[in-house]
C-alpha cells in the first residue's frame, strides 16, 4: 500500500434514467462510497461521479409512452435522485446524464479518434424489422431461445442466464417483444468498431492480465477467468493470426443505432446514431469533466497524469462492456485506459433473486420514509460485502441481529456505559494516560486499512467487533460500577473509563467510512472535527479525544416492526419512482417473463370500505405476512369482478365526517350508490365525472346512511397520515367494462 498521495477517479455504473433506484443501484454506492471515503479520509484525492444513463430505444419508448420529450423524461428521473443519495449519505461530487454536452462532445472526439486509428469499419448488415411495428428492432426488443446455453425467452443482446454476449440473429426462433410477430430480415448500413483487430485482442490479454500500480491483480480472479474465456486462449490466436487477421474470439462491434434513436449522432452519418452502450462509459469521463469545470480543475491535465488512477466499480451482468469494449476503446483512441474494475454481486432479498428491471422487494425510497436509519443498511451491506464477486442477500432477521448486537450492542454501548461515569464523576474529562496495548491497536489499524482497501468490508467490520469485544471484556472485568461507589478508587475508575472512549473513538475513525454521519455526531460529542484515518498512527499524548460532552444517543435500535413495514408494500404509489421502474422496464420490452404475483403478493392494495377501514387483500392480502407472500391462482382472483364506473355525483353524508356518497355509472340500467370513506382525500366537487375502479359483485352492505352497491378502490399507507388515492382511469376506458 502507498504512503504517497493518490489522485483517483472513481465511478460507480451510469443507472439507465427509466426509473428510481432499487436496492441494487444503492448497494453499489454505499460499495463505492464507503471506498471513496476510506481514501479520502486516507488523505489522498478522490474524484467521484456519476451520471444517468439517458439515451437508447427501451427510454425513447418509454418516454414516448409517458407523453413527454426524452430529454424531460429523462429530467424528470434525475429530479428524484437526490434523496435517495443524500439518504444514503452517498456523496458523489457530481451527477449528469449521458445527453450532456460534454458527452456529446466526447463521444464524437473518441470516435473520430477510433476512425482515424483505423478501427471504425462499416458493413451492411441484415437486421430484424418489425413488419408489426414497421421500425428496426433494438436488440432488447427481439427475444429468444439462447443459441449458447438454450435459455429461453433471452433478449437480443446478452444471455441473463449464461451471460453470453450475441447479436439477435444469433438467437433461435426469435420473436419480436414489442408486437410478437416474427421478425423479418432487412438491410442497413451499421458501423463497428474492430475489437476483432490483433492489436485489440493482444492489448485486452495483457490489459486484463495486468497488475495495478500497487501491484494488485486488476481484475477479481472470477472477472480475469470470464475474460479469458472471452477472449480465447494464445493458442488460438496463434492460429487466427494467420487467418486472415481475426484474432482470439472476439467479434467486431456494432456501436451505429439507425433512426428515430435517442441518443448521439454519429459524425458525418445522417440518420445514425451511437449505440447507448459506445456513449454509456464516455459518460464517465464527462460527468469528471464537467465536475472538473464546476471546480476549476484542468479535466485534460487530470486524465493525462500517469498518477491519476481511473477505478470503476459495476455489478457482473455489465463486465463484458467493462473490460472488453471499454478498455480497448480508451487505449486505441489514445486515452488512459481504467486501472481496476471493480465488479459485485448481486443484492437478494431472502434468497430471491430479483430482476434487474424490477430492481427488488425492498424500496430503498421506503427505507427512508419510515424513518429507518439509512447507517443501519450501510453497516449490514458492508457487513456482508467482500472482495469477491459474490451475491449479497438482504435477510430481514439477520438485519435486525446484526444493527443491534453488533451496531448497538457493542460499539455504542461502550460510549454510553463509560460516558455515564465520565460525565457524572469527572466532568466529562478524559485522563491522558496510554490507552492500551500499542501493538495490538497499530495491528488492528493495518489490517482493518488492508481490508477497506481491497473492498473486504465484512472483514473489516469482524476485525473492529472483536476489538469492541475485548474492549467491553475489559470493562466489565473492571466492574467500574464498583469502583464507583469507593472514592479512593476513583482515579482507577477515571482511568478505565478513559481507555473505553478512547478505545471508541479509535473505532469510530475505523467505523467512520461506513458510519459518516454517526462519526460526525462522535466529532461534536468528543469536539474534534473532521476525525482523520491518520491520528490512529498518532501516540496517545497526541490522541484529540480529551473530554466529552454531554451523552445523547449515538443510533438508536432497529424493531423488528419497522422491517415488516419495509416489506408490507401499501400500493405502489407509495413509491411512485419504483412504480415508474416497474413500468419503465416493460415499456424497455422488459421482464414481461417476471409477471406480478410477487409484487403483487408483497402489496395490499387497500381497498377503501364503507367505513373507511381497510378491505382484506382484493390484490393478493393485506394479511400477507412480510416473508410469505400469499400468492392466489388466476381464478381466485377472477372471482373479484373489477368494473370501470364514473362518479356521476358524489355528496357529503350528513353525520359523519368520513363518508362520500358516490353515485355510480357501471354501465348498468340502474346507477348504483356506493359510500366510500375518502372525505378526508376529495372534496365531492373533485370527484364528480371522474373514472375510478369499483368491485362490482361484493356483497350489498346495509349501512346507517343507505346501502352501499359496492367498493370503490383507493391506495393508502399502514395509516392514513400518507393520504388516500382514489385509483385513476386511462382516458377511453368507459363505464362498465371490466378490469382484468
Ligand atoms: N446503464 C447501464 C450501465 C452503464 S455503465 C457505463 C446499467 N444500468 S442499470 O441501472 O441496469 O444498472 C446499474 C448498476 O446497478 C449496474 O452496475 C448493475 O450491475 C447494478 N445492479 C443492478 N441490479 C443489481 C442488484 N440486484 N444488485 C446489485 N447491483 C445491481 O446496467
Ligand atoms: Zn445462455
Amino acid at each position: 500500500m502507498t504512503a504517497a498521495p493518490r489522485t483517483l477517479f472513481v465511478t460507480t455504473a451510469l443507472p439507465y434514467a427509466n426509473g428510481a433506484f432499487h436496492i441494487g443501484h444503492i448497494m453499489e454506492y454505499i460499495q463505492a462510497d464507503i471506498w471513496v471515503r476510506f481514501q479520502r479520509m486516507r488523505g489522498h484525492t478522490v474524484h467521484f461521479v456519476c451520471a444517468d444513463d439517458a439515451h437508447g430505444a427501451p427510454i425513447m419508448i418509454a418516454a414516448e409512452k409517458a407523453g413527454k420529450t426524452p430529454q424531460q423524461f429523462v429530467a424528470d428521473i434525475a429530479a428524484g435522485r437526490k434523496q435517495y443519495l443524500d439518504g444514503f449519505h452517498i456523496a458523489f461530487d457530481n451527477w449528469s446524464n449521458t445527453d450532456s454536452p460534454e458527452n456529446h462532445e466526447l463521444s464524437q472526439q473518441i470516435y473520430l479518434d477510433l476512425k482515424q486509428a483505423g478501427f471504425i469499419e462499416t458493413r451492411t448488415i441484415e437486421q430484424f424489422f418489425d413488419p408489426v411495428k414497421g421500425m428496426f428492432l433494438p436488440d432488447r426488443y427481439i427475444k429468444g431461445t439462447c443459441p449458447k446455453c438454450g435459455a429461453k425467452d433471452q433478449y437480443g443482446d446478452s444471455c441473463e442466464v449464461c451471460g453470453a454476449v450475441y447479436a439477435p440473429t444469433d438467437l433461435v426462433e426469435p420473436y419480436s417483444a414489442l408486437s410478437g410477430a416474427q421478425p423479418e430480415l432487412r438491410s442497413s448500413e451499421h458501423y463497428f468498431f474492430s475489437l476483432s483487430d490483433p492489436r485489440c485482442v493482444a492489448f485486452l490479454r495483457e490489459w486484463t492480465r495486468g497488475l495495478d500500480r500497487h501491484g494488485e491483480p486488476r481484475l477479481q480472479a472470477e472477472v480475469l477467468a470470464k475474460a479469458r474465456e472471452w477472449l480465447g486462449d494464445e493458442s488460438d490466436a496463434a492460429d487466427a493470426a494467420g487467418d486472415a487477421g481475426a484474432g482470439g474470439k472476439l467479434a467486431d462491434w456494432d456501436i451505429s443505432r439507425d433512426a428515430p434513436y435517442f441518443g448521439i449522432e454519429i459524425p458525418d452519418a445522417p440518420g445514425k446514431y451511437f449505440y447507448v452502450w459506445l456513449d454509456a462509459p464516455i459518460g464517465y469521463l464527462a460527468s469528471l469533466k464537467a465536475h472538473c469545470a464546476a471546480r476549476g480543475l484542468d479535466f485534460d491535465a487530470l486524465l493525462a497524469d500517469p498518477r491519476t488512477e481511473q477505478v470503476h466499480f459495476i455489478g457482473k451482468d455489465i463486465i463484458y462492456f467493462h473490460v472488453l469494449f471499454w478498455p480497448a476503446m480508451l487505449k486505441f483512441a489514445g486515452r488512459k485506459v481504467p486501472d481496476r474494475v471493480n465488479v459485485h454481486g448481486f443484492i437478494t432479498v431472502s434468497g430471491e433473486k430479483m430482476s434487474k428491471s424490477r430492481g427488488t422487494g425492498i424500496s430503498p425510497l421506503r427505507y427512508l420514509e419510515l424513518g429507518m436509519n439509512a447507517e443501519w443498511l450501510r453497516y449490514y451491506i458492508a457487513a456482508k460485502l467482500n472482495g469477491r464477486v459474490e451475491d449479497v442477500d438482504f435477510n430481514p432477521d439477520d438485519f435486525i441481529a446484526r444493527v443491534n448486537s453488533d451496531l448497538i450492542g457493542k460499539y455504542v454501548n461502550i460510549a454510553s456505559r463509560a460516558s455515564s461515569f465520565i460525565n457524572r464523576l469527572f466532568g466529562g474529562k478524559l485522563t491522558q494516560a496510554a490507552s492500551g496495548n500499542d501493538q495490538r491497536l497499530a495491528e488492528l489499524e493495518s489490517e482493518v486499512a488492508r481490508a477497506y482497501e481491497g473492498r473486504e468490508y465484512g472483514k473489516a467490520i469482524r476485525a473492529i467487533m472483536a476489538y469492541a469485544d475485548e474492549v467491553n471484556q475489559y470493562f466489565d472485568a473492571h466492574k467500574p460500577w464498583e469502583l464507583a461507589k469507593d472514592s479512593a478508587r476513583h482515579a482507577e475508575l477515571h482511568e478505565v473509563c478513559s481507555r473505553c472512549l478512547h478505545a471508541f473513538y479509535r473505532m469510530t475513525i475505523l467505523l467512520k467510512p461506513i458510519l459518516p454521519a454517526t462519526a460526525e455526531r462522535v466529532e461534536a460529542w468528543f469536539g474534534t472535527p473532521d476525525l482523520r484515518w491518520g491520528e490512529l498512527h498518532d501516540g496517545d499524548a497526541a490522541l484529540r479525544a480529551r473530554a466529552v460532552g454531554r451523552y445523547e444517543h449515538l443510533m438508536t435500535r432497529v424493531e423488528a416492526k419497522q422491517l415488516d413495514a419495509l416489506f408490507d408494500l401499501p400500493a405502489a404509489g407509495v413509491d411512485a419512482g419504483a412504480a415508474a421502474g416497474t413500468a419503465g422496464g416493460a415499456a424497455a420490452g422488459g421482464t414481461a417473463k417476471s409477471g406480478t404475483a410477487k409484487g403483487a403478493g408483497k402489496s395490499a392494495a387497500g381497498a377503501t370500505t364503507a367505513d373507511g377501514g381497510k378491505a382484506a387483500g382484493v390484490a393478493g392480502g393485506s394479511g400477507a405476512a412480510s416473508n410469505s407472500p400469499a400468492t392466489i391462482s388466476i381464478d381466485e382472483f377472477g372471482k373479484v369482478d373489477l368494473r370501470i364506473a364514473l362518479i356521476t355525483a358524489a355528496e357529503l353524508v350528513e353525520g359523519s365526517d368520513k363518508l362520500l356518497r358516490l353515485t355510480l355509472d357501471v354501465g348498468e340500467d340502474k346507477p348504483r350508490t356506493v359510500f366510500s370513506g375518502i372525505r378526508s382525500a376529495y372534496s365531492p366537487q373533485q370527484l364528480v365525472g371522474r373514472h375510478t375502479v369499483v368491485v362490482a359483485n361484493l356483497a350489498p352492505r346495509k349501512m346507517k346512511f343507505g346501502v352501499s352497491e359496492g367498493m370503490v378502490l383507493s391506495a393508502a399507507g399502514d395509516d392514513l397520515a400518507g393520504g388516500l388515492y382514489l385509483l385513476d382511469v386511462h382516458e377511453g376506458a368507459r363505464p362498465g367494462m371490466k378490469v382484468k
